[in-house]
């Protein structure tokens, strides 16, 4: 794992979109998992500003959603195929056949959860994971005590999360739907290669325990230690709390892959870049 500190949510954003977007113009044809949230709003942005202004090309890029709420249909505005359309299939040059999500209105989750996985893997696998973390250390909606070796299923929310995602539904809980289909934990730790954003101060206790404590079942995101090839890129808010963050930064000055990354003002998209 790396741990990758930016001085803003602004520039935390633009260095993960252009992660994103070397991944992308070294495979045409990437299978990406996206995490739908506040937090990677700004990313989905950027890769549509990199489409417009540079010609970032997604005509071959595949999309898996990493949940999905259940009783919540397509064209409804928490769904995640309305989030993922509103922040960057719109924008960009996706075919809509390379877009997938989990029907959240399937009679027969159970079934429907099984034909996700199977769908991912006749995709090839995932390559890039995006992620985000919720309050409560949850990857997906994959909720303290989910099993590390999970895969796509159906799971409840806990309150904290339904009181986070609140503000997406006008501030009510109430209308928060309470069960998700979420990729597993094992489902994540499969893909190719992950990079788990986070940003603002609410995020610092969280960030801390799911990098630097205890691998737990309580913490979803911590199994992400795990993962062979993840990168984490947070801001400073976030990163108050992390004890290694001398080294981390060291890491990131020193390190040849990073070079390329080192002048984040540079990474802004440009006319023809
Ligand atoms: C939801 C999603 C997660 C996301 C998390 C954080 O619960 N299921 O995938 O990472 O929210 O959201 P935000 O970025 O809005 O804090």
């Amino acid at each position: 794992m790396e741990v990758i500190i930016t001085p803003d949510k602004n520039k935390a954003a633009l260095l993960a979109a252009r992660l994103i977007a070397k991944e992308l113009k070294a495979k045409p044809d990437l299978v990406m998992a996206l995490a739908a949230g506040l937090t990677m709003e700004p990313v989905y942005r950027y890769l549509a500003m990199f489409h417009r202004l540079e010609g970032l090309d997604f005509s071959q890029c595949r999309t898996f959603s990493l949940d999905e709420y259940i009783g919540i249909s397509p064209e409804q505005e928490n769904s995640s195929r309305h989030y993922f359309h509103k922040h960057l299939f719109q924008h960009v040059n996706i075919p809509p056949s390379h877009v997938h999500q989990p029907d959240g209105m399937a009679r027969d989750l159970k079934r429907e959860c099984e034909k996700y996985e199977a769908l991912i893997q006749a995709s090839g696998g995932i390559d890039l994971q995006l992620l985000g973390i919720g309050v409560d250390g949850h990857i997906g909606f994959n909720e303290p005590l989910s099993a590390l070796l999970s895969r796509t299923r159906e799971k409840a929310l806990t309150p904290t999360t339904i009181q986070q995602n609140a503000m997406l539904f006008g501030g009510d809980a109430s209308m928060v739907p309470p069960r998700a289909i979420t990729m597993g934990v094992g489902t994540i730790l499969d893909s190719r290669r992950c990079l788990l954003l986070v940003t603002g101060a609410a995020k610092t206790t969280i960030l801390a325990q799911a990098v630097e404590g205890p691998i737990t079942s309580m913490v979803t995101a911590s199994a992400l230690q795990l993962h062979p090839h993840c990168q984490v890129v947070v801001d400073d808010a976030s990163a108050a709390e992390l004890k290694g963050r001398d080294y981390y930064r060291w890491i990131f000055l020193n390190e040849a892959h990073w070079t390329e990354f080192h002048d984040l003002e540079a990474l802004e998209p440009r006319e023809g870049a």
